[in-house]
């Protein structure tokens, strides 16, 4: 399993729940109509089609930021509102709460993502809700994942602290990194004429930041060089 990732499970201090957990992250396959459904690799996945996250990996940097920002929000919550949280709910619905994003994308032409056979049909979080189910998971942390949506795009408002918490926390980062992708996207088309294939949320900021430090010719050498990184050794033209 992916370091970045076993280092938060691993702070899942529940040992049952921290085993039932990294069984779905390891059979991350579901049965439908008796067919059995298997996808990208956990780190090798994105987290959308588009709008956030939409480079291979983007699942787990999704994760690992939205495990980050939802412990930020536990501290906030013990240590300013003297309020109680349960962590083992939240690291565990936040490491599952996209996990079947791996069975809905697949590859295609162009450099881009589109819906799976099984995405065309059912989405991420009906799936992992069912299956979640389907497993004999707590009701508490079922609850958590179900909710992550929030209620006005998901079936169900979060009801407890810990499955707003993880509702805040996706929403956040979702946002913040679809902000900077748009936002690098614009500006290398404003100065290329051209688009980067999968852009990856590092190479994102890296070119927002060089707009704020050298302008749109920051941009440029920003886009030349991440074109660079990604050819092959010795392929580059000098
Ligand atoms: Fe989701
Ligand atoms: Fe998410």
């Amino acid at each position: 399993m992916n370091p970045r990732l076993s280092g938060i499970i691993d702070q899942i201090e529940d040992s049952d729940l921290r085993g039932k957990v990294k069984d779905v992250l390891e059979n991350p396959q579901i049965i439908v109509g008796g067919n059995v459904y298997s996808g990208f690799r956990f780190e090798d996945s994105p987290a959308g089609l588009f709008r956030h996250h939409s480079y291979p990996g983007g699942l787990l940097d999704h994760t690992i930021a939205t495990a980050k920002i939802a412990l930020s929000l536990c501290n906030v919550v013990e240590e300013v509102y003297c309020g109680k949280v349960n962590r083992d709910l939240v690291l565990s619905g936040i490491i599952l709460h996209d996990v079947f994003k791996t069975l809905t994308y697949r590859s295609a032409d162009n450099d881009r993502y589109i819906n799976s056979d099984l995405g065309e049909r059912l989405d991420h979080l009906s799936l992992i809700t069912s299956e979640l189910i389907r497993r004999d998971i707590p009701i508490d942390l079922v609850h958590v994942v179900c909710a992550h949506h929030g209620g006005q795009a998901g079936p169900t408002w979060p009801r407890t602290v810990e499955a707003l918490i993880c509702h805040l926390a996706d929403q956040t980062d979702s946002q913040l990194n679809g902000e900077v992708l748009r936002a690098a996207r614009h500006l290398v088309r404003r100065v290329v004429g051209e688009e980067i294939p999968l852009i990856s949320s590092k190479e994102a900021f890296d070119i927002v930041n060089q707009k704020t430090l050298h302008g749109l010719e920051g941009v440029e050498k920003a886009f030349m060089r991440i074109i660079k990184d990604r050819l092959p050794p010795g392929s580059y033209p000098t």
